[in-house]
């Protein structure tokens, strides 16, 4: 008998995927009707550590050099509060039997880290601290890492629920990391955030966003970190997230060590009737292969084996390209 269960942040799950944040998961409606279409668990949208501060009274740094994102914060904070965010928290969590995890959109461990307890209350059953930094100026000190580790031990030290981090790949050592990540207290990652993509509009000379879904070719960056990762930290689970559109990629990201696999643009582009085709199309995998559970598989390809992963690439790399006449 093929079971899909799984465990994540110490959570069961049905099946490995997880609904990413996003406006997907904005609603306890749309929630349940990614739980009826067999999803294994959801992140919510993810509030702004800017809405928590606005809202509590605490100003914005005004200083910044972007007056125009000070207004947008503030109109959103507006349009946004933070008792509807509860609510939905509260009502997922109530009227749904799958795993509900909250996420905040984070860029210190300032004053909103106090409200993290008031989703732990709210009754979420972890949280995802979406830490979105980008160190991209000469003004820029070297504490970007930093700043991720004073986030999660700020944020434990107000909830007892599961955190886990989702990071950018924007760092000198992922795997070191990953490891001091779960030294500060995190339970799980989830490699790996997706920021914005920018584009140039030759015609009209400025800068513009290009298109906010992934593609099936992003998988390739997931995949490498997934498997270099879960080859040598313990301990902390991994969600692996950008670029997952077809039920191949999802077997490939557990065959890396993946624990769970988060889905967004696939589910914006084909509807909730994706997740029912991966997780049909996996079992039939496994009971090809022999494999009972996940644990059979899990890790199976991970670059443990390898002595010096580092190296394993590199004579990857001289055998792509020098082979390609
Ligand atoms: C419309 C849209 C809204 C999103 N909103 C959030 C958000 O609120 N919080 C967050 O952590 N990620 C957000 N994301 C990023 C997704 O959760 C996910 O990390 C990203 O899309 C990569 O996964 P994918 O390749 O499956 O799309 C959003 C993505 C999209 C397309």
């Amino acid at each position: 008998m093929i079971s899909l269960k799984t465990s994540y942040l110490g959570l069961e799950l049905e099946n490995p995927l997880i609904a990413s944040s996003s406006g997907l998961t904005n609603s306890v409606e749309k929630v349940l009707e990614l739980e009826k279409a067999g999803i294994g668990a959801v992140v919510l949208k993810s509030l702004f550590e800017e809405q928590i501060n606005m809202n509590a009274g605490n100003a914005m740094d005004q200083s910044q050099d972007y007056p125009e994102a000070y207004d947008y914060v503030k109109n959103y904070v507006r349009s946004e509060n933070l008792e509807s965010y509860l609510k939905l928290v509260r009502e997922c969590s109530e009227q749904t039997s799958i795993p509900v995890i909250a996420s905040i959109n984070c860029y210190s461990g300032g004053e909103w880290v106090d409200f993290a307890k008031r989703i732990e209350e709210a009754g979420a059953d972890a949280l995802e601290l979406n830490v979105f930094i980008m160190n991209a100026s000469l003004k820029d000190d070297s504490s970007f890492d930093d700043k991720h580790y004073e986030i999660v031990r700020k944020v434990k030290k107000v909830v007892s629920i599961p955190v886990s981090v989702k990071i950018s790949y924007y760092f000198n050592n992922i795997v070191k990391v990953v490891d001091r990540l779960k030294g500060e207290g995190a339970e799980g990652v989830v490699l790996f955030n997706r920021f914005y993509q920018p584009d140039i509009n030759i015609d009209k000379l400025e800068l513009t966003a290009s298109d906010i879904f992934s593609v099936p070719s992003d998988l390739h960056n997931t995949l490498r970190w997934v498997a270099i990762t879960s080859g040598q930290t313990d301990h902390i689970d991994i969600s692996a997230s950008t670029g997952v559109h077809d039920w191949d990629s999802v077997i490939k990201l557990i065959l890396a060590g993946a624990q769970t696999v988060q889905v967004c643009s696939a589910l914006y582009k084909n509807g909730n009737g994706i997740v029912s085709q991966m997780t049909t199309a996996l079992e039939e995998w496994m009971n090809q292969k022999g494999f009972n559970t996940l644990k059979d598989f899990r890790g199976k390809l991970n670059y443990s084996n390898s002595e010096d992963p580092a190296f394993y690439e590199r004579v990857q790399f001289m055998k792509y390209y020098s082979s390609h006449k």
